[in-house]
């Protein structure tokens, strides 16, 4: 199979894509000083990231084209614009993929409600920068202050850190998406001619049902609308014979609390943390007239289950093999995860000036590549382009990953087809190879 690339090139640059990813680093440690995304922090006893956690940093997976985690953020936000739209027909949910991942240890975990001995603020299970600030470690860190931006329905969607060991189904570094939704009275209980005899809030007891602030009824239309919508996503992805299950949960920000299970191959396996959100952390935000939702989930475990894909690290392979399987356009595409051929992949790249007076298409060169090079072929893309203004002409380099899914590849018979696919190229395509 060949699947093709398009690095985005800089007009007349002659840097590839790689060269500009090993040269830039988004995050640093040197002595005492910390730099993350530009913005520099001093740090003290309680910093304890290092170069290597640092180096994921930027590489941001959810916002890369044809990622699979991409690819699952991109069906749930679908999801979620398709389920709530506004009377003109506009999505009502707005999306932030892109907040700094240092947060303060206020956001992470004071905003939220989150006790000050709370096992979760240990030093052991996340990654401090300093006393006062660490990279988030779950998504919800963000809920307050976009509630304080006047925020009502929004997904937040990012990188989360939490120190764990390292195996198959854990990574110090994974991503989550997050949905909040806050709604007035109207908007839960529609316009009835009797508006009175309808409030979100009393001044009850807390029981295991709802908060004390909340009418049971409120509390009920809200868990209601948020199972319906959660169970619409889990089927929509997972499919309508899936088995799923409520689980009563706890978190300190929401009241109730639940997760929802789903079964796969036999096994009960958790896919989200949802509840409806402590009002307090609505007063806090400035929110007086609302109630609200929220959700949370790992968009690593939701692609490991959806593709059948083993191991978690796989998300950082930057190997062609792994990554051009989820080279569709369509983020609705079914894909299975299929091995990676364990034998190494060869490289070749092919340069070649372009016919100087007659139309040349990069997608005629990828069709004799495939024509040429069968199965051998994994993966073609333009890594450079360049026009030289003396000669007039542009010249285009490709680079052709060759592996073979059962045997080693020796590089004389790579170097026949490279040598194969250059005459014709040269022959068909009227292209002057460099
Ligand atoms: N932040 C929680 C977690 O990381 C998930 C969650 C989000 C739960 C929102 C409830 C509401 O586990």
């Amino acid at each position: 199979m060949v699947v093709v690339v398009f690095h985005r090139i800089l007009p007349g640059s002659r840097f590839s894509q790689i060269t500009r990813l090993l040269s830039t680093k988004a995050a640093s440690i040197s002595g005492s000083k910390v730099e993350v995304l530009g913005r520099e922090y001093t740090g003290d006893h309680m910093t304890n990231v290092t170069s290597h956690l640092l180096s994921h940093i930027g590489r941001d997976l959810h916002l890369q084209p044809y990622h699979p985690l991409r690819h699952v953020a991109q069906r749930v936000t679908q999801h979620m614009y398709c389920q709530y739209v506004s009377p003109r027909g506009n999505p009502l949910f707005s999306v932030h993929s892109q907040l700094h991942p240092v947060v303060t240890t206020h956001q992470n975990f004071d905003s939220l409600l989150i006790p000050k001995d709370h096992i979760s603020r240990k030093k052991s299970d996340n990654f401090y920068i300093n006393e006062t600030h660490l990279l988030r470690a779950h998504t919800s860190a963000h809920q307050s202050e976009l509630i304080k931006m006047g925020f009502d329905n929004f997904l937040v969607i990012g990188d989360v850190y939490r120190r764990d060991s390292i195996d198959a189904s854990h990574y110090p570094v994974f991503h989550q998406l997050e949905g909040v939704r806050l709604c007035t009275l109207k908007e839960l209980y529609g316009t009835h001619q009797n508006m009175d005899a309808y409030h979100l809030f009393e001044n009850g007891e807390r029981t295991e049902h709802h908060q004390g602030v909340h009418t049971a009824e409120a509390a009920r239309r809200m868990e209601v609308e948020l199972k319906g919508c959660l169970l619409g996503l889990a089927t929509s992805l997972f499919g309508r014979d899936t088995e799923v299950r409520w689980v009563d949960a706890y978190f300190p920000f929401t009241h109730p609390s639940w997760e929802l299970e789903v079964q796969i191959n036999g096994e009960w396996v958790e896919l989200l943390g949802c509840g409806i959100m402590e009002q307090e952390i609505l007063a806090n935000a400035g929110v007086q007239d609302k109630i609200g939702w929220a959700f949370g989930l790992g968009l690593e475990r939701w692609a490991m289950k959806l593709y059948g894909i083993p191991d978690i690290r796989l998300f950082w392979s930057t190997d062609s093999g792994f990554l051009s399987q989820f080279r569709f356009d369509d983020s609705a595409t079914p894909a299975s995860y299929k091995p990676v051929s364990k034998y190494n992949p060869c490289i070749n790249d092919i340069s070649f000036w372009l016919p100087k007076d007659q139309k040349y298409e990069s997608a005629d060169f990828y069709d004799l590549v495939r024509s040429v090079g069968g199965s051998l072929v994994e993966q073609v893309s333009l890594v450079d382009s360049f026009t030289s203004p003396k000669k007039q002409l542009t010249s285009h380099c490709y680079r052709i990953v060759y592996r073979h899914m059962e045997r080693v590849l020796t590089q004389e018979e790579v170097n026949e087809v490279h040598r194969r696919i250059e005459q014709k190229a040269a022959s068909t395509l009227q292209v002057s190879i460099r």
